[in-house]
């Protein structure tokens, strides 16, 4: 078979891998696993297990970028004014074929913090509107859900979720809380609902397609954070229809820090407005007004290269084997990772019954320790230990009672080196009983 080739940066050909379908994850292993770390920029020993927080990038992507940051000191007012508006259209496009969607209803902003508060402090809430979240939602965004509370007078309803949880109580839960919100025949009904597509402490996968169409067949709109949904889970937002959606391209997809996709729907761009305004701002009375939704969202001036990095990322992932391939690979390797820690532990892996918890990062229940530190210096000590002492990373948390910690599958990660931070953790849970 005539492999497609794929020219790198550095000019070398390299051969795309074609996989079936049905990938074999033992055959996947011949591609993947550590000896990708030499297309990375990580310092000897570090073993990467934590990249769900700010991602990496290949040598590829850093080249890319440097290029377009070159172009921009070459000639900086031709650069700014006329070439990188479109390199970043083109590579909106590039994101828009990837997750589906109309390419007119997606705008790079810097990170999902960034996208929440756009949403969260442009829609036109009155007070005493309310919004339904989860005490799951990453802290940044229910800190603007705080903000809107206390600066609009918006009412939270919050749903507690206690995991191991099955998909169906998650909604059984969500539609309690709705019924009993919407029985209040004098109060406001609920605006908009905060869904996470995979929360990330507990780092689990989301039932969100069914979340959004329950919260919207009871007429709330549905702002999906999907903060690390590109590059880990496959996404169909035009099948999903949701009203709002953003995720990270620096987490899973190996585009540079910070960069992310903003897709407002056509029915409320007209409410939408980027945190920093500029020239080409308008108020519209009518969601629908889609008028200036692509120009207000224009970045006035910083520096832009992130964004222009997908289509090098994607072709670095193509490369690999292609989306699906290393969805295959990150998501069994997590899996297979996470039980072999588990088992070092003694513990167990946070899974429900229809194993739908898992996608690409693992929750790996903690075995109990005796400490007078409070929970923050836990997090805190077990964080330095990992880092400083074991070059490794694994973000720890509590849910339902228990800690947990988390590790990420890549395609750079192999089984040993879940076993390096099982290892690592056995050893700080000892150091940490001293404390
Ligand atoms: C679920 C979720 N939402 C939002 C964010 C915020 O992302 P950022 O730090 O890029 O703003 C994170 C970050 O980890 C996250 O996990």
């Amino acid at each position: 078979m005539n492999e497609p080739e794929y020219k790198q940066a550095d000019g070398a050909i390299a051969k795309l891998f074609v996989f079936n379908s049905a990938i074999n994850f033992e055959m996947s292993k011949s591609v993947f696993g550590k000896t990708l770390r030499k297309d990375f920029s990580f310092e000897d020993g570090y073993i990467p297990l934590g990249h769900g927080s700010f991602g990496a990038i290949p040598n590829v992507v850093k080249q890319k970028q440097r290029e377009y940051q070159d172009k921009s000191e070459a000639h900086p007012d031709r650069w700014n004014r006329f070439e990188m508006i479109p390199i970043i259209e083109s590579n909106l496009g590039h994101l828009s074929r990837l997750i589906k969607c109309d390419a007119q209803d997606i705008n790079f902003v810097s990170n999902s913090s960034e996208a929440a508060s756009v949403i969260l402090r442009s829609y036109p809430f009155k007070a005493g509107d309310k919004v339904l979240h989860y005490q799951t939602a990453y802290v940044n965004v229910n800190k603007a859900l705080e903000f809107i509370r206390d600066q609009y007078g918006v009412q939270l309803v919050t749903v507690e979720l206690k995991y191991p949880l099955e998909d169906q109580e998650i909604l059984e839960l969500t539609k309690q809380a709705i019924d009993r919100e919407h029985a209040k025949l004098d109060e406001p009904k609920i605006k908009l609902a905060v869904i996470d597509a995979i929360s990330a402490a507990p780092a689990v996968l989301f039932p969100y397609q069914a979340a959004t169409k329950l919260v919207q067949e009871n007429g709330i709109l549905a702002m999906i954070d999907g903060a690390h949904s590109i590059g880990q889970i496959e996404l169909d937002i035009k099948s999903l229809d949701p009203d709002f959606f953003f995720s990270n391209c620096h987490k899973w997809l190996m585009v540079p820090r910070g960069s992310c996709v903003l897709y407002v729907a056509k029915r409320n761009q007209g409410y939408i407005h980027p945190t920093t305004l500029t020239f080409a701002y308008k108020h519209h009375d009518d969601g629908f007004d889609t008028s200036t939704f692509k120009l207000e969202f224009i970045p006035p001036t910083i520096d832009t290269s992130n964004y222009m990095c997908v289509e090098e990322a994607l072709k670095y992932r193509e490369s690999l084997g292609g989306e699906e391939a290393i969805r295959e690979y990150t998501h069994n390797i997590a899996v297979e990772g996470g039980a072999l820690v588990a088992k070092m532990l003694g513990t167990q892996v946070l899974e429900n019954s229809s194993k739908t918890l898992t996608a690409s990062m693992v929750s790996i229940e903690l075995p109990p320790f005796n400490t007078s530190l409070t929970d923050s210096e836990i997090s805190s000590f077990i964080m330095k230990k990992l880092i400083y002492e074991h070059h490794t990373m694994a973000a720890s948390y509590k849910n339902n009672g228990k800690w947990y910690t988390r590790l990420c599958g890549q395609v750079y990660v192999d089984l040993d080196d879940f076993e390096h931070a099982g290892k690592a953790l056995l050893v700080i849970l000892e150091e940490l009983n001293k404390q």
